[in-house]
């Protein structure tokens, strides 16, 4: 097997290509990823978290515009006050160190006052590309982090109360979380998750999903047979029952019924964005 074999097959197991030759331990690393949401008590050093800062905001940024601001929740009060608004996830309120990645449109508006120039950036362009800047920081720091012996688990879950985490964290107008993500040092081995099959979601020259269901169907058994989700993880048995094969796709579809954000589209008009 070449160095990157094994760990492309535990990731896919779809039979696809293997990665040829090399030997570069940063990508055998990020095949083998995986996310973590248990830690050991040790807080990471301070001198490391800066570190990590520094090379998440060294991620690229669209137009040189660096709409990407990180900011790391240390007040115990604060940090409890997030966690007690996701009893389901633990690990937001307990992780040893906790960033909020924001997608930031407010200081590129800020520059243009400044410079006396009209920036309206309240824009689905000024939204879009301040998201992009903030996800790709958070997957900088992500990656970096695993690769210094951390493990990390990223928290969309704040924006179903962005109002509150907004009004903890000061946000101002124009500024909106993306993501946070928990980090320390990972306590157990966890396991890395198996990804759909690439002739599913790598495309060549054209798109083409003819193969969409026979693939889901695979992926389905073959995860299924790796890690079966346990029969009181099905979701919502009294809506759609309780089904003789239930697969990824099967969690998925019942878990994308029930739409989660809400909260967010008017907390972003109500902070400046028009998304004209
Ligand atoms: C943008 C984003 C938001 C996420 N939000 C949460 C979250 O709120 N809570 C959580 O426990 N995991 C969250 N995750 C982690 C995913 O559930 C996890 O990445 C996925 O199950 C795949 O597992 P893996 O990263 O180990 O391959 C998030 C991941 C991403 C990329």
């Amino acid at each position: 097997m070449t160095f990157y074999a094994e760990a492309i097959d535990r990731r896919f197991g779809d039979g696809g290509p293997a990665g040829g030759e090399g030997d570069n331990d940063f990508i055998r690393r990020v095949l083998a990823r995986k996310t973590v949401r248990r830690y050991t008590d040790v807080v990471p050093d301070q001198g490391l978290l800066d570190l990590l800062v520094a090379a998440a905001l060294s991620a690229s940024a669209k137009s040189d515009f660096q709409q990407a601001s990180v900011l790391r929740v240390r007040d115990p009060e604060k940090r409890a006050a997030i966690g007690k608004l996701f009893p389901a996830m633990p690990w937001i309120g307990v992780a040893p160190a906790f960033f909020v990645f924001l997608g930031d449109a407010r200081r590129l508006q800020r520059i243009g006052e400044m410079r006396g120039k009209p920036v309206a950036n309240g824009t689905l362009e000024g939204f879009f590309n301040a998201s992009i800047d903030a996800a790709l920081a958070m997957q900088t720091m992500i990656l970096c982090a695993e690769s210094a012996g951390l493990g990390v688990c990223p928290i969309s879950v704040i924006r179903n109360e962005v109002d509150k985490v907004a009004a903890i964290l000061g946000l101002p107008d124009l500024v909106f979380p993306v993501a946070g993500l928990c980090l320390g040092y990972p306590h157990g081995e966890g396991h890395v998750s198996l990804r759909l099959p690439r002739k599913v979601t790598a495309h060549s020259d054209r798109y083409d999903d003819s193969a969409l269901s026979a693939g889901i169907d695979d992926y389905d058994q073959r995860r299924h047979a790796r890690h079966a989700i346990a029969k009181e993880q099905q979701r919502s048995n009294a809506e759609f029952g309780e089904v003789a094969f239930y697969g990824w796709s099967e969690d998925k579809a019942r878990q994308a019924v029930k739409a989660e954000g809400a909260a967010f589209p008017p907390f972003l008009r109500a902070h400046g964005f028009n998304f004209g």
